[in-house]
């Protein structure tokens, strides 16, 4: 049993040999932290790790002591991870351990998305309930710990089981304390078109927060952090990563005590937030997920990646490989017909591509982004037999067909909008806010989350749709549900993702077998709830693939490449404007879910010809590069170079890719450390594509060379004439004997 109870010491230890929790019930009743991280031995008793005789903090106020769920007005003066106020006003709790059970499996979190077993044997979890006995309020707080993952995860529910009414003003998923410093943080930050940069410094006094009011987790913070000891690089070094399950406004902050403790939490953002609780209700918190690591940065990304790829992503699609599509976007924006698009699907057929997707552009009257948006009846101007033919049409080329779409909102001149203008998000009588010419609708309201599901529904039945990308592109401004009463509009912007949540959940249970990939004008909303319901996402709008070598490298810390859409444009760059070779773009689109985004009738015959080269090398190594282990070699941050590579569960396949971002003069000798290899096997190295004119015999050399020296980046190899160059990249098949 992974939780052990010691009714002596009155201790909970969660363990399973790659991390330990131990909680205890202090004398005063409250729930206390004694440790979290490194796996501890279930058989010892950590009672000496927390407070003796601890009865409140008369005359001990700021005494560094870890709690479980810290409350507010305390003489803890830490932020708190539980304010609720009391029919009095006040929001002081003393929250006492009544009671736990400990199952197998774990228990599914009510209208959220989040982690889950497929087999109870594969986590337990314990369930605490604690009490304030004033407010009438029960606290249960479910931890499941995995069989064989380094990772926690955690989820409050809060009831009122009083007479009076509870307002739930700030209900983090999970706080953790931990005794020391110093630690290093970690945020992954960044804007439209350059999501997910790492950013880390050490932790001073005070807190440090990241978090979103947008009503989307948006392209500016992802809702994660991660607690690094100082030195902890990619593969060595001890840390935490914690990361919400949840698409909307979050928090996730560290906080540094004046006794150098550290307190993390993350969780619902308290700003805004009201939850009222009448008698007899109850509110379920998102679940956050903790993981721990001794192997460095690398070790935590293995970790949420095994885990966000196999036990959140699910579904039809969630094991399978993910088509190579090809996407009408960047090749012809809303310029097309039908007879247009059934080229671009022929030409993409002869590329090896698999999957034809119509971006936006296909319904009401939408020549530009300035109309339509909730019409999601086809434009019979572009399409006069509608989606039917067209899907025909593509599939008879041996192609899947896909559909965009952006339900979740309204344009002003649209014909929805004439006939529901109160289903747009605003607060009466005030303008509202236009952003890319759009609203955003209300989807607390069940009737129009009825509405959305009829439509989505009528559009996927009307035609053989297999793959859908479903956009968000603005966030929310002047927030209101109008048909919440006004004490209650602080629970807005989460009612609004509840109802996000049930559309996501009717569609995706209606249609099993569509692939879904998430899209908020590329990673506004690329986020572990996202993952629960679509198990691809648009990485960023941003194409370039000197952008996106960055881009990846920071979305690479939490997710895993079978999640991360990565496509092959057009040069120039349509954000960037700027060139870089063919082979570049797909060297660094192979890493994530491959996709081209370009119009395949506008390409060259040599253009063709590397293209269905890449396609099918792609193809030939799909298994490893969606479900291989991904390891980040050299950041391409504040660098000239970049580097990573996928390795097969079996260690027996490899690939590895460097880009050469700037061409230096006189570079000095270097070598390409690889990872992740098997020092026992012997690996046939093979550059891919074969250098023109044959090249050479392929090289063998041992795994364990392959990880103390490397591959040589002598620039490139004289006998075959290529050329040096910014932009370059260079790719390695290695494969066991
Ligand atoms: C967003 C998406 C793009 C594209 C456009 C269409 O920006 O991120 O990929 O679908 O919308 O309007």
């Amino acid at each position: 049993m992974p939780v052990t109870w010691r009714g002596a010491t009155r201790e909970l230890h969660l363990h399973n040999g790659r991390l330990s929790l131990v909680m205890a019930v202090l004398e005063n009743g409250w729930l206390g932290q004694l440790h979290v991280g490194a796996p501890l031995d279930p058989a010892a008793s950590y009672r000496h790790l927390g407070p003796t005789d601890f009865r409140g903090f008369s005359n001990r106020v700021d005494e560094p002591i870890g709690l479980a769920v810290p409350t507010a007005g305390s003489g803890d003066f830490r932020a708190p991870a539980l304010v609720v106020e009391s029919p009095d006003g006040s929001g002081v709790l003393d929250l006492v351990y009544q009671a736990h059970r400990i199952v197998a499996g774990k228990p599914d979190l009510d209208g959220l998305p989040s982690t889950y077993v497929e087999d109870a044997a594969e986590a337990t979890t314990v369930e605490i309930d604690l009490a304030d006995r004033i407010a009438g309020l029960r606290v249960t707080l479910s931890l499941t710990i995995f069989e064989d993952r380094p990772v926690i995860a955690r989820s409050m529910r809060l009831a009122n089981e009083g007479g009076g009414r509870l307002v739930v003003r700030t209900a983090m998923s999970a706080s953790l304390d931990l005794p020391d410093g110093p630690w290093d943080l970690l945020t992954l930050s960044g804007a439209w078109a350059r999501e997910r940069r790492p950013h880390r410094a050490a932790l001073l006094p005070g807190r440090r927060s990241v978090g979103s009011l947008r009503g989307a987790t948006g392209h500016q913070q992802d809702p994660s952090l991660f607690l690094l000891r100082p030195g902890t690089d990619e593969s060595h070094g001890d840390g935490f990563v914690v990361s919400l399950v949840y698409s909307g406004n979050f928090l996730a902050e560290a906080e540094v005590g004046p006794r150098g403790s550290t307190r993390t939490r993350i969780g619902l953002h308290p700003e805004g937030f009201a939850w009222t609780l009448e008698p007899g209700a109850s509110f379920t918190s998102p679940e956050a997920v903790i993981a721990w690591s001794s192997d460095g940065l690398g070790g935590l990304s293995d970790a949420l990646h095994g885990l966000f790829r196999e036990r959140l992503a699910r579904g039809f699609w969630r094991d399978r490989p993910r088509p190579v599509l090809l996407n009408s976007w960047e090749g012809v924006y809303f310029d097309f017909d039908h007879d247009r698009l059934v080229e671009m699907a022929r030409a993409a057929a002869d590329l090896g591509v698999e999957l034809f997707v119509l971006d936006d552009g296909w319904f009401g009257e939408r020549d530009d982004d300035t109309s339509s948006l909730g019409d999601w009846q086809v434009d019979r101007r572009k399409l006069p037999g509608g989606l039917g033919p067209l899907a025909a049409d593509v599939e008879a080329l041996g192609l899947r067909f896909g559909l965009w779409i952006e339900p979740e909102m309204v344009s002003p001149r649209s014909r929805l909008f004439e006939a529901h203008p109160d289903w747009a998000i605003g607060v009466p009588g005030r303008p509202r806010t236009e952003s890319r010419q759009q609203l955003v609708l209300d989807l607390s309201r069940p009737a129009v989350v009825d509405h959305l599901e009829a439509a989505i529904a009528a559009i996927l039945e009307s035609a053989s749709i297999s793959y859908v990308k479903w956009d968000m592109n603005r966030n929310i401004t002047e927030p209101y549900g109008a048909s919440l009463p006004a004490d209650r509009q602080g629970e807005f912007f989460h009612r609004y993702l509840l109802g996000t949540y049930e559309l996501w959940r009717r569609l995706t249970s209606r249609f099993p077998e569509v692939l879904f990939e998430s899209c908020a004008g590329g990673g506004g909303r690329f986020d572990p709830g996202m993952l629960a319901y679509a198990p691809q996402a648009w990485t960023s709008d941003d194409t370039d693939a000197i952008e996106r070598l960055a881009i990846q490298w920071g979305a690479s810390h939490l997710y895993p490449l079978s999640s991360m859409g990565a496509h092959v444009s057009a040069v120039p760059n349509h954000q960037v404007g700027r060139t870089t070779p063919l082979a570049t773009r797909a060297a660094v689109a192979f890493f994530g879910v491959l996709g081209y985004e370009l119009d395949p009738r506008a390409l060259d015959d040599a253009e063709r010809d590397e293209i269905r080269a890449q396609v099918a090398f792609y193809r030939e190594h799909r298994e490893v590069f969606q479900r291989g282990r991904f390891i980040r070699l050299r950041s391409p941050l504040g660098r000239d170079d970049a580097a990573w590579m996928v390795v097969a569960p079996d260690r027996r396949r490899a690939i590895a890719a460097h880009v050469q971002i700037l061409q230096r003069p006189v570079p000095p000798p270097d070598r390409l450390r690889l990872r992740g290899l098997d020092p026992g096997l012997a690996y046939r190295v093979v550059p891919w594509p074969a250098p023109a004119g044959g090249g050479r015999e392929p090289v063998r050399r041992g795994g364990d060379l392959l990880l103390a020296a490397g591959l040589g980046l002598e620039p490139e190899d004289p006998s075959t004439g290529a050329a040096r160059g910014d932009f370059r990249a260079r790719i390695w098949v290695l494969t066991a004997d």
